[in-house]
C-alpha cells in the first residue's frame, strides 16, 4: 500500500475525494497524513472523521518561508510519503520544498493551464468570455502552477454564469480526475522525467492526457 500525504488549506473537497478512492479501492494506497497551515481548515475534520492523523503549522510560527517549509520537511518525511499531494494548499511552496519531492508531488489547479496560473481563475475565465474552461493536475516544479500537466477536464462556461457556478463545475470534475492521476501514480503508470509528465511509458503532450 502506498502512502499518502495530502496538504490543504481550506474545505479539502478534493482531499475527500481522495479518501473515498482509498477506502474505495479505486486508490491502491492511503492517506498516512493531513497537513493544514491554517487551523480552521474544514479539510482537517475531514482527516480526523477518516481516522487521519491531521496537522497545523502556521506562519506565524515560523521566521521565513524557508524554516517553515524545513519543519514541514521534518514532519511530512515522519511519514514516509511515497507521493505528496497538494489539494487547495494556498502557499509557495520554497525551493527546497520542491526539490525534495520532486517527481512525486502533485498539485491540482483550477484552469486549463498554461492559462490563468495563479489566483481567480473562474473570474478571470468569466470576464475574458471564454466558452471553456477546466482544471488542470500537474506535478510540481519551481514555477507557479506550471510543472508538467497529467491530466486536464474541461467544462462549458455558459452565458449568465456566476463565478460560484462554474467553481462548482469545475469542482465536480476535480473530484473524478484528481482521484484518477493518484491511481495511475501509486500503480506506477505515472511520472516525471526529461521535464515531461509520462503515462505508461509515453510522454504526454502540454495538455497532458485528456489533450490526446
Ligand atoms: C480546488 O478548486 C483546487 O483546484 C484549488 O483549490 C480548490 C481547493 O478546494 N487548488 P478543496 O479545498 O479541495 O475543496
Amino acid at each position: 500500500m502506498k502512502r499518502l500525504v495530502v496538504l490543504v488549506s481550506g474545505q479539502g473537497s478534493n482531499l475527500q475525494a481522495i479518501l473515498d478512492a482509498c477506502q474505495q479501492g479505486r486508490i491502491h494506497g492511503s492517506v498516512a497524513a493531513v497537513f493544514s497551515n491554517k487551523a480552521e481548515a474544514y479539510g482537517l475534520t475531514r482527516a480526523r472523521d477518516a481516522g487521519v492523523p491531521a496537522h497545523v503549522l502556521t506562519a506565524d510560527q515560523f521566521a521565513d518561508r524557508e524554516s517553515f517549509d524545513r519543519q514541514l520537511m521534518l514532519e511530512i518525511d515522519a511519514y514516509a510519503p511515497d507521493l505528496v499531494i497538494l489539494a487547495g494548499y494556498m502557499r509557495i511552496l520554497s525551493a527546497a520544498f520542491v526539490a525534495r519531492y520532486a517527481g512525486r508531488m502533485l498539485n491540482i489547479h483550477p484552469s486549463l493551464l498554461p492559462k490563468y496560473p495563479g489566483l481567480h481563475t473562474h473570474r478571470q475565465a468569466i470576464e475574458n468570455g471564454d466558452e471553456e474552461h477546466g482544471t488542470s493536475v500537474h506535478f510540481v516544479t519551481e514555477e507557479l502552477d506550471g510543472g508538467p500537466v497529467i491530466l486536464q477536464a474541461k467544462v462549458p462556461v455558459f452565458a449568465g454564469d456566476t463565478e460560484e457556478d462554474v467553481t462548482a463545475r469545475v469542482q465536480h470534475q476535480e473530484h473524478a480526475i484528481y482521484p484518477l492521476v493518484v491511481s495511475w501514480f501509486v500503480d506506477g503508470r505515472v511520472k516525471m522525467q526529461d521535464g515531461a509528465a509520462w503515462l505508461d511509458n509515453q510522454p504526454l503532450p502540454p495538455e497532458g492526457y485528456a489533450g490526446n
